[in-house]
């Protein structure tokens, strides 16, 4: 019925590296092209569903698996989901991937340098971490561990948001005829 493949684009990256900015953007052209997709967006999830989750390890641990957890469910409905966290440890978003069937996990990229997210700082959350008024800010006392082998790699510093989102159409344009 729904004319489409069923798949999870992960976007990781820093905090202020674009994930949001890419997620929705990449909605409202799946939208235009009658694809059925929704953004898991941890700004969002973690307000309803994951409130009870903080910073810690183990925090961010179970933010991603109730996360790749509802994606699945949602693949299961036949739309294709968009998540945004930073997911910054490795063995976290493989734990995720194993959730998926081959080719249903497309892991993004989102990468801009620590430098441009901390002076963007939208938030203001990077200054309030150097005050140290926030705890384990991810990039600042907080490890991120980039992705060694993700299905794409975008350049937000570099490349404008909707360059960055023809190449994750791209890849799935290519990889077994997602769209
Ligand atoms: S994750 O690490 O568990 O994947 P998630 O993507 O859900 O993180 O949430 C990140 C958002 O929470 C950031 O964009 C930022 O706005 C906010 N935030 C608040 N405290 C922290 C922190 N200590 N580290 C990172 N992000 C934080």
């Amino acid at each position: 019925m729904k004319q489409q493949k069923p798949v999870c684009i992960w976007l990781t990256g820093l905090s202020g590296a674009g994930k949001s900015t890419l997620a929705y953007l990449l909605e409202q052209h799946l939208h235009a092209a009658g694809k059925h997709s929704y953004v898991l967006d941890g700004d969002n999830v973690r307000h309803g569903l994951n409130r009870d989750l903080g910073f810690a390890d183990a925090d961010r641990g179970e933010n991603i698996r109730r996360v790749a957890e509802v994606a699945r469910l949602m693949i299961d409905a036949g739309l294709i989901v968009v998540v945004s966290l930073i997911s910054p440890f490795r063995f976290q978003r493989e734990h995720a991937r194993k959730l998926f069937a081959p080719g249903e996990f497309v892991e993004v990229f989102v990468d801009a340098p620590l430098a441009v997210c901390e002076q963007r700082d939208v938030k203001g959350l990077y200054a309030k971490a150097r005050r140290g008024e926030l705890t384990q800010f991810t990039g600042i006392d907080s490890p991120y561990e980039p992705p060694l082998a993700p299905e794409v790699h975008v350049r937000c510093d570099l490349l404008d948001p909707m360059d960055c989102v023809n190449r994750i159409l791209q890849a799935l344009a290519t990889d077994e005829g997602h769209l």
